[in-house]
């Protein structure tokens, strides 16, 4: 590992890929054994693990259940058009440098000795990227929606997730104290550099199947029955196979589910998929293709009954 021998890898050490998905089960986080893999060997690696898939799939929260799981500390950088290195990494407290300035103005100070005050250790103002490799507790480092930055955003990230460093022209080159475990998510707006990927290890999380859908409802949504979650897990599979703008993602299945257990229903009905369609969708053109499929489609429901 080219990274791991100067610094401590910041190294949960889970013993089996299995042990890792029976704990994320434990935090409520519904992961199939890919996902489960993927997290194991990032942390047997130390190495980022870059996260890609449709919206609502829990990208973001696996690594929310990760750090959960582990105790340890969530970092979050929320990525945006326009992040730039002062809200990623560090900037410099303006204000407190002035208040300083001013303070010291009837001090017979050279402007060298004040310099070197105003630009130390007290006046950085930590941001995320910083924070996580200079914590010395464990952490979970969450980047997210890494693709909406600008490409020079991305090769500044590339950079500090290579060297574990950074480089603070006023203070000189700051090192890690740790390498934490790392999870960027992208929704593949755009294509993320080759050299980003090289370094991270790669995981598509795709809309979960039947079976694992039916007990993430189970999970989340506790007042369910067996069968209801049974028959959302059903249909919202087959509402998903139409041609729609956009399906509806897992946390949509969950406000469903929620939606249904709070109408009082036990077994979703033709009638009952209509009326609430509108929390599974969220376009006019996806609702009205649904709706007819409901119509026309009674096997669907026939189908989704519980045997
Ligand atoms: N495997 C899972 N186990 C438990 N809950 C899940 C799972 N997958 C998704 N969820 C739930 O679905 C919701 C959406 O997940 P999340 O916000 O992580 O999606 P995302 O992939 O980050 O979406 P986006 O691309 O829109 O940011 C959350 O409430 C989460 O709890
Ligand atoms: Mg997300």
């Amino acid at each position: 590992m080219e990274s791991g021998n100067k610094f401590e890898t910041n190294k949960f050490e889970f013993e089996t890929v299995d042990e890792v998905r029976a704990g994320l089960g434990e935090v409520r986080y519904l992961a199939d054994e890919g996902i489960a893999g993927v997290v194991y060997l990032a942390d047997r690696l130390g190495k980022p693990v870059l996260v890609e898939g449709p919206a609502g799939t829990g990208k973001t929260q696996l690594a929310k259940s990760v750090a959960e799981l582990t105790g340890a500390r969530l970092i979050r950088l929320q990525c945006y058009e326009g992040l730039d290195e002062a809200k990623a990494l560090y900037e410099w407290n303006y204000k407190k440098q002035l208040l300083r300035i001013q303070a010291e103005r009837h001090e017979s100070r050279s402007w060298e000795e004040t310099e070197e005050g105003i630009f130390s250790e007290s006046f950085l103002l930590t941001r995320p990227l910083l924070e996580a490799i200079r914590a010395s507790d464990p952490v979970v480092l969450l980047v997210d929606e890494i693709d909406r930055v600008e490409v020079e955003t991305e090769a500044l990230l590339l950079e500090v997730l290579s060297d574990y460093q950074v480089s603070v022209p006023e203070l000189g080159t700051v090192e890690a104290n740790q390498i934490p475990l790392v999870f960027l998510t992208s929704n593949n707006t755009r294509d993320l550099s080759e050299a980003l990927k090289r370094r991270c290890l790669y995981l598509y999380i795709d809309y979960p199947d039947i079976e694992r859908e039916r007990e993430i409802v189970l999970k989340k949504v506790p007042e369910i029955t067996e069968s209801l979650a049974d028959q959302v897990a059903r249909i919202v599979r087959s509402v998903r196979q139409l041609d729609l703008k956009k399906s509806p993602s897992v946390s949509e299945t969950l406000d469903w589910a929620r939606t249904l257990v709070l109408l009082g229903v036990s077994s979703i009905d033709a009638e009952v998929a209509s009326e609430t369609a509108n929390i599974l969708l969220k376009h006019r053109s996806d609702i009205e293709k649904a709706l007819k499929e409901f119509s026309a489609n009674g096997e669907t429901f026939e189908a989704s009954r519980v045997r």
